[in-house]
């Protein structure tokens, strides 16, 4: 690991990399269960939605540019679920195993925590057993196991959850 490693809060100028490694994980991966490519609009759309509930959007940047992003947001939209966020975190394909998610895994549970959320869930494809380590790494545990409930390249796609709580012992507002 350099120094030259950053997380920081995204700007509007990162969104065409974001752009660009959600796209790939969309057309190489599933861990996004879309079949077709967003556009910059999309992106756009979803940075204004999170900024406005003022949830973080972080991305990782190396001296080449940004290499990841991780992100949450609300997980349900009633209003009792307004404690429980679902997060997401995407390396770029040139990137991963350097240690970038855990750097952005790191932040964002700090902000998490500052932010007062009581419930992080994260949905996860059942074959992704590299998310599925790196959120154990976080504190999580699978909780749930969908099966066939998603389809992408021609097969049925089983969805794990995982969760992790934040503070116990506390009662919400
Ligand atoms: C999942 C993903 C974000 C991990 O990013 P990464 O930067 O490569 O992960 P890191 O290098 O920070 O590794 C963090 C932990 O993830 C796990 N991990 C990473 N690469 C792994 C591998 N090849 N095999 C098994 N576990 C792995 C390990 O637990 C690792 O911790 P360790 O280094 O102490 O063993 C990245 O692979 C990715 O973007 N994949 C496509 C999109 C995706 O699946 N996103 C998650 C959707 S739920």
């Amino acid at each position: 690991m350099v120094d030259s490693i950053t997380v920081r809060d995204a700007e509007i100028a990162d969104l065409p990399a974001i752009l660009a490694i959600h796209n790939d994980a969309i057309r190489h991966t599933t861990a996004i269960w879309d079949d077709d490519e967003v556009d910059l609009a999309d992106r756009l759309a979803w940075f204004d939605e999170r900024r406005g509930d003022a949830f973080p959007i972080l991305v990782v940047e190396t001296p080449t540019g940004v290499s990841g992003y991780a992100s949450y947001g609300r997980w349900r939209s009633r209003s009792g679920y307004r404690n429980t966020v679902e997060n997401s975190v995407y390396v770029d394909a040139d990137h991963r195993g350097k240690g970038f998610a855990r750097l952005l895994m790191t932040e964002l549970m700090i902000r998490a925590e500052a932010g007062g959320v009581h419930a992080m869930v994260a949905g996860i494809e059942s074959g992704n057993t590299v998310s599925i380590a790196l959120h154990e790494q976080f504190g999580f545990t699978v909780v749930a196991r969908m099966p066939e409930v998603g389809y992408k390249f021609g097969r049925w796609l089983d969805l794990t959850y995982m969760q992790r709580i934040f503070r116990r012992d506390e009662k919400s507002e």
